[in-house]
Protein backbone atom coordinates (compact mmCIF):
# COMPACT_ATOMS: atom_id res chain seq x y z
CA UNK A 1 0.00 0.00 0.00
CA UNK A 2 1.52 3.35 -0.92
CA UNK A 3 1.97 5.97 1.61
CA UNK A 4 0.54 9.17 1.37
CA UNK A 5 3.17 11.14 0.10
CA UNK A 6 3.51 8.32 -2.39
CA UNK A 7 0.20 9.22 -3.41
CA UNK A 8 0.44 13.10 -3.50
CA UNK A 9 2.95 12.69 -5.81
CA UNK A 10 1.66 10.08 -8.05
CA UNK A 11 -1.94 11.37 -8.72
CA UNK A 12 -1.77 13.08 -11.86
CA UNK A 13 -4.40 14.33 -13.75
CA UNK A 14 -5.85 11.44 -16.70
CA UNK A 15 -7.77 12.52 -20.08
CA UNK A 16 -7.73 9.00 -21.11
CA UNK A 17 -9.99 6.55 -19.76
CA UNK A 18 -11.17 2.69 -20.30
CA UNK A 19 -14.64 2.20 -21.17
CA UNK A 20 -15.26 0.49 -17.45
CA UNK A 21 -18.10 1.57 -15.19
CA UNK A 22 -16.77 2.75 -11.59
CA UNK A 23 -19.02 0.66 -9.46
CA UNK A 24 -21.49 2.08 -7.25
CA UNK A 25 -20.02 1.18 -4.03
CA UNK A 26 -16.87 2.02 -4.94
CA UNK A 27 -18.01 5.84 -5.85
CA UNK A 28 -19.84 5.39 -2.07
CA UNK A 29 -16.74 5.07 -0.69
CA UNK A 30 -14.49 7.51 -2.23
CA UNK A 31 -17.16 9.83 -0.90
CA UNK A 32 -17.81 8.81 2.27
CA UNK A 33 -13.23 8.86 2.84
CA UNK A 34 -13.94 12.55 1.34
CA UNK A 35 -16.58 13.55 3.54
CA UNK A 36 -13.50 14.06 5.83
CA UNK A 37 -12.21 16.90 4.73
CA UNK A 38 -12.41 19.58 6.87
CA UNK A 39 -13.92 22.62 6.10
CA UNK A 40 -14.50 26.20 7.88
CA UNK A 41 -16.93 25.58 10.59
CA UNK A 42 -17.60 22.17 10.10
CA UNK A 43 -20.06 23.37 6.75
CA UNK A 44 -19.61 20.74 4.62
CA UNK A 45 -20.86 22.85 1.97
CA UNK A 46 -20.15 20.53 -1.08
CA UNK A 47 -23.20 18.91 -2.61
CA UNK A 48 -22.56 16.19 -4.91
CA UNK A 49 -23.98 14.44 -7.66
CA UNK A 50 -22.25 10.88 -8.84
CA UNK A 51 -23.80 10.78 -12.42
CA UNK A 52 -22.90 7.63 -14.17
CA UNK A 53 -25.94 7.67 -16.59
CA UNK A 54 -24.62 7.45 -20.08
CA UNK A 55 -27.87 8.54 -21.78
CA UNK A 56 -27.40 12.13 -19.26
CA UNK A 57 -23.52 12.65 -19.13
CA UNK A 58 -24.18 12.79 -22.93
CA UNK A 59 -26.73 14.78 -22.98
CA UNK A 60 -24.81 17.31 -20.49
CA UNK A 61 -21.73 17.20 -22.88
CA UNK A 62 -23.67 17.73 -26.10
CA UNK A 63 -25.23 20.91 -24.67
CA UNK A 64 -22.45 22.47 -23.42
CA UNK A 65 -20.53 21.74 -26.49
CA UNK A 66 -23.59 23.50 -28.88
CA UNK A 67 -23.52 26.08 -26.83
CA UNK A 68 -20.24 26.51 -27.33
CA UNK A 69 -20.20 26.07 -30.93
CA UNK A 70 -22.73 28.51 -31.22
CA UNK A 71 -20.47 30.85 -30.10
CA UNK A 72 -20.96 31.32 -26.07
CA UNK A 73 -18.24 32.15 -23.91
CA UNK A 74 -19.62 30.71 -20.83
CA UNK A 75 -22.36 30.15 -19.00
CA UNK A 76 -21.29 29.96 -15.25
CA UNK A 77 -22.09 30.27 -11.56
CA UNK A 78 -18.64 31.58 -10.94
CA UNK A 79 -15.92 32.92 -12.26
CA UNK A 80 -12.58 30.43 -12.22
CA UNK A 81 -9.75 31.85 -14.17
CA UNK A 82 -8.48 35.51 -13.49
CA UNK A 83 -9.76 37.76 -15.36
CA UNK A 84 -6.28 39.47 -15.73
CA UNK A 85 -3.40 36.79 -16.36
CA UNK A 86 -0.29 38.19 -14.67
CA UNK A 87 3.36 36.65 -14.81
CA UNK A 88 4.46 33.81 -13.36
CA UNK A 89 0.89 32.67 -13.94
CA UNK A 90 0.51 33.46 -17.25
CA UNK A 91 3.80 32.15 -18.17
CA UNK A 92 3.04 28.43 -16.62
CA UNK A 93 0.07 28.42 -18.45
CA UNK A 94 1.31 28.81 -21.81
CA UNK A 95 3.71 26.46 -20.51
CA UNK A 96 1.49 23.69 -19.31
CA UNK A 97 -0.67 23.55 -22.53
CA UNK A 98 2.21 23.55 -25.31
CA UNK A 99 3.45 21.01 -23.27
CA UNK A 100 0.81 18.76 -23.75
CA UNK A 101 0.39 20.03 -27.77
CA UNK A 102 3.84 19.09 -28.01
CA UNK A 103 3.70 15.69 -26.84
CA UNK A 104 0.52 15.07 -28.60
CA UNK A 105 2.21 16.31 -31.80
CA UNK A 106 -0.28 18.83 -32.12
CA UNK A 107 0.84 22.36 -33.62
CA UNK A 108 0.08 25.20 -31.64
CA UNK A 109 -1.83 27.04 -34.28
CA UNK A 110 -3.90 23.83 -35.05
CA UNK A 111 -7.43 25.15 -33.67
CA UNK A 112 -9.26 22.56 -35.05
CA UNK A 113 -7.18 19.54 -32.84
CA UNK A 114 -6.57 21.66 -29.84
CA UNK A 115 -10.90 22.80 -30.39
CA UNK A 116 -11.14 18.97 -30.17
CA UNK A 117 -8.87 18.22 -27.19
CA UNK A 118 -10.64 21.24 -25.51
CA UNK A 119 -14.37 19.21 -26.27
CA UNK A 120 -12.94 15.87 -24.66
CA UNK A 121 -13.43 17.12 -21.42
CA UNK A 122 -17.29 17.23 -22.47
CA UNK A 123 -16.71 14.07 -23.56
CA UNK A 124 -15.61 12.91 -20.18
CA UNK A 125 -12.39 12.14 -21.60
CA UNK A 126 -14.29 8.34 -22.15
CA UNK A 127 -14.91 7.73 -18.93
CA UNK A 128 -18.36 6.43 -17.64
CA UNK A 129 -18.52 8.16 -14.29
CA UNK A 130 -18.60 12.16 -13.30
CA UNK A 131 -18.74 13.88 -10.29
CA UNK A 132 -20.00 17.19 -10.05
CA UNK A 133 -19.83 19.61 -7.20
CA UNK A 134 -22.17 22.06 -6.70
CA UNK A 135 -22.38 24.31 -3.12
CA UNK A 136 -25.67 26.55 -2.65
CA UNK A 137 -25.52 30.04 -4.14
CA UNK A 138 -26.30 32.15 -0.59
CA UNK A 139 -22.76 30.79 1.11
CA UNK A 140 -20.69 32.03 -1.93
CA UNK A 141 -22.73 35.21 -2.02
CA UNK A 142 -20.35 37.74 -0.94
CA UNK A 143 -18.08 35.41 1.00
CA UNK A 144 -15.74 32.59 -0.35
CA UNK A 145 -14.51 30.28 2.14
CA UNK A 146 -17.06 27.59 1.19
CA UNK A 147 -14.82 27.68 -2.51
CA UNK A 148 -11.83 26.62 -0.47
CA UNK A 149 -13.79 23.87 1.50
CA UNK A 150 -14.93 22.62 -1.84
CA UNK A 151 -11.23 22.89 -3.15
CA UNK A 152 -10.05 20.63 -0.37
CA UNK A 153 -12.91 18.31 -1.29
CA UNK A 154 -12.25 18.41 -4.57
CA UNK A 155 -8.48 16.95 -3.51
CA UNK A 156 -9.64 14.36 -0.66
CA UNK A 157 -12.05 12.57 -3.60
CA UNK A 158 -8.97 12.11 -6.20
CA UNK A 159 -6.42 11.03 -3.37
CA UNK A 160 -9.01 8.67 -2.47
CA UNK A 161 -9.94 7.11 -5.84
CA UNK A 162 -5.72 6.45 -6.27
CA UNK A 163 -6.49 4.15 -3.43
CA UNK A 164 -9.05 2.46 -5.45
CA UNK A 165 -6.77 2.69 -8.62
CA UNK A 166 -8.91 4.83 -10.30
CA UNK A 167 -7.15 7.62 -11.71
CA UNK A 168 -9.22 11.28 -12.18
CA UNK A 169 -9.31 14.58 -13.82
CA UNK A 170 -10.43 18.17 -12.38
CA UNK A 171 -12.41 19.97 -14.45
CA UNK A 172 -12.59 23.74 -14.42
CA UNK A 173 -14.17 22.93 -18.19
CA UNK A 174 -17.43 22.33 -16.11
CA UNK A 175 -17.54 25.36 -13.87
CA UNK A 176 -17.43 27.67 -17.23
CA UNK A 177 -20.66 26.26 -18.47
CA UNK A 178 -22.24 25.07 -15.03
CA UNK A 179 -25.79 26.55 -15.62
CA UNK A 180 -25.75 24.21 -18.15
CA UNK A 181 -25.17 21.39 -15.95
CA UNK A 182 -27.34 22.27 -13.70
CA UNK A 183 -30.01 22.64 -15.88
CA UNK A 184 -29.62 19.66 -17.68
CA UNK A 185 -29.28 18.13 -14.27
CA UNK A 186 -32.56 19.44 -13.11
CA UNK A 187 -30.87 20.30 -9.60
CA UNK A 188 -33.13 23.20 -7.29
CA UNK A 189 -31.99 26.66 -8.65
CA UNK A 190 -30.15 27.83 -5.50
CA UNK A 191 -26.83 25.39 -6.47
CA UNK A 192 -24.65 26.81 -7.72
CA UNK A 193 -21.41 24.45 -9.50
CA UNK A 194 -18.08 25.28 -8.98
CA UNK A 195 -16.40 22.02 -10.85
CA UNK A 196 -16.69 18.25 -11.89
CA UNK A 197 -13.84 15.83 -11.08
CA UNK A 198 -14.28 12.76 -13.87
CA UNK A 199 -13.11 9.00 -12.55
CA UNK A 200 -12.17 6.37 -13.81
CA UNK A 201 -9.53 3.44 -14.95
CA UNK A 202 -7.28 4.90 -17.00
CA UNK A 203 -6.17 4.02 -20.01
CA UNK A 204 -2.57 3.27 -19.65
CA UNK A 205 -1.93 2.90 -23.48
CA UNK A 206 -2.98 6.44 -24.14
CA UNK A 207 -0.24 8.78 -24.63
CA UNK A 208 -1.77 11.60 -23.32
CA UNK A 209 -2.12 10.19 -19.58
CA UNK A 210 2.34 10.30 -20.03
CA UNK A 211 1.57 14.18 -19.60
CA UNK A 212 3.50 15.44 -15.91
CA UNK A 213 3.29 19.13 -16.39
CA UNK A 214 6.50 20.09 -13.75
CA UNK A 215 5.72 21.94 -10.45
CA UNK A 216 8.04 25.08 -9.74
CA UNK A 217 10.74 24.90 -6.57
CA UNK A 218 9.08 25.46 -3.60
CA UNK A 219 11.97 28.44 -3.38
CA UNK A 220 9.40 30.27 -5.98
CA UNK A 221 6.14 29.73 -3.59
CA UNK A 222 7.11 29.60 -0.15
CA UNK A 223 8.95 31.94 2.67
CA UNK A 224 10.64 30.64 5.64
CA UNK A 225 10.96 33.27 8.57
CA UNK A 226 13.07 31.89 10.67
C1 LIG B 1 -9.75 23.45 -10.47
C2 LIG B 1 -9.08 22.74 -11.61
C3 LIG B 1 -9.66 22.77 -12.86
C4 LIG B 1 -9.09 22.07 -13.91
N1 LIG B 1 -9.73 22.03 -15.11
C5 LIG B 1 -9.29 21.21 -16.09
C6 LIG B 1 -10.07 21.00 -17.25
O1 LIG B 1 -11.15 21.55 -17.42
N2 LIG B 1 -9.59 20.15 -18.19
C7 LIG B 1 -8.40 19.50 -18.04
O2 LIG B 1 -8.02 18.74 -18.94
N3 LIG B 1 -7.63 19.66 -16.93
C8 LIG B 1 -8.07 20.48 -15.95
N4 LIG B 1 -7.37 20.62 -14.78
C9 LIG B 1 -6.12 19.87 -14.61
C10 LIG B 1 -4.89 20.77 -14.60
O3 LIG B 1 -4.55 21.12 -15.91
C11 LIG B 1 -3.76 20.00 -13.91
O4 LIG B 1 -4.13 19.77 -12.57
C12 LIG B 1 -2.44 20.73 -13.93
O5 LIG B 1 -1.98 20.92 -15.23
C13 LIG B 1 -1.38 19.92 -13.14
O6 LIG B 1 -1.28 18.62 -13.66
P1 LIG B 1 -1.58 17.32 -12.83
O7 LIG B 1 -2.97 17.41 -12.26
O8 LIG B 1 -1.46 16.20 -13.81
O9 LIG B 1 -0.56 17.23 -11.74
C14 LIG B 1 -7.88 21.36 -13.72
C15 LIG B 1 -7.29 21.35 -12.46
C16 LIG B 1 -7.89 22.01 -11.41
C17 LIG B 1 -7.27 21.93 -10.05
Amino acid sequence: MPNILDVLQNRSSKRAFLPKPVPKEIQEEILRYAQFTPSGANMQPWITYAISNEELLTKIGNAIIETMNSGVENDQFIQYYPLKWINPYKKRRVETGAGLYEMMGVDRKDSATRTKMWHDNFRWFGAKTVFFVFTRSELIDGAQGALIDCGAYMQSIMLAAEHFGLKSCPQGSTTEFGKIVARELGVDENLSLLYSVVIGYEDRDAKINGYRPKRVDISESVTFLD
